[in-house]
């Protein structure tokens, strides 16, 4: 099986469960990781809720958006104001090849607030481009350090 796991993180917490969503899917086969990069990002709590709240797009360098030769597809963000990074807005927009694909999108947060509506944004335009199976899981951000917790998230989600 050949995997991709692509996520924005800005404080480390999502990077570190995608860090662990690929030990975990090593075991099933080739793993790809490929962190999104934001130049424009504002760098203050308020500029980063306003962008992701009007659901921004954020400019992400030269990335490979076709994801055709993928048989598991990982997306990840942090829940930013009720929706994904503008890293990810993006990558949503432009990415392709995800027809009848296996998709794990998956979150970190905080409060709790808009993570379901977070992954159900993603989810939303993941569908429209034709992917169908979907499985999901979020972790708090005082969680993503227990790695037992997380592995154990990331398989029931697997
Ligand atoms: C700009 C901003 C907006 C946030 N909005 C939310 C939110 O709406 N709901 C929530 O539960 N957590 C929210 N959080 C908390 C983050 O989702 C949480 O800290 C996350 O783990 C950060 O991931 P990262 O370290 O990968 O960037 C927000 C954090 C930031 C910086």
């Amino acid at each position: 099986m050949k995997s991709i796991i692509v996520y924005y993180s800005y404080s480390g917490n999502t990077e570190k469960v995608a860090g662990i969503l690929a030990e975990v899917l090593t075991g099933k086969g080739e793993v790809q990781q490929a962190e999104l990069v934001c130049p424009d990002e504002s760098k203050t709590f308020l500029g980063q809720c306003r962008r992701a709240i009007s659901h921004k797009r954020g400019m992400i360098g030269p990335l490979n958006f076709n994801l055709g030769a993928y048989d598991l597809i990982c997306l990840g963000t942090p829940v930013w104001a009720f929706g994904p990074a503008p890293a990810v807005n993006t990558f949503l927009d432009k990415c392709f090849g995800v027809e009848g694909k296996n998709i794990v999108l998956f979150t970190t947060y905080g409060s709790g607030a808009g993570r379901e509506r977070c992954i159900n944004y993603m989810q939303d335009i993941l569908a429209k481009k034709g992917a169908s199976k979907f499985r999901r899981f979020s972790i708090q951000q005082l969680k993503v350090n227990d790695k037992d917790f997380v592995i154990s998230a990331a398989k029931e989600a697997l």
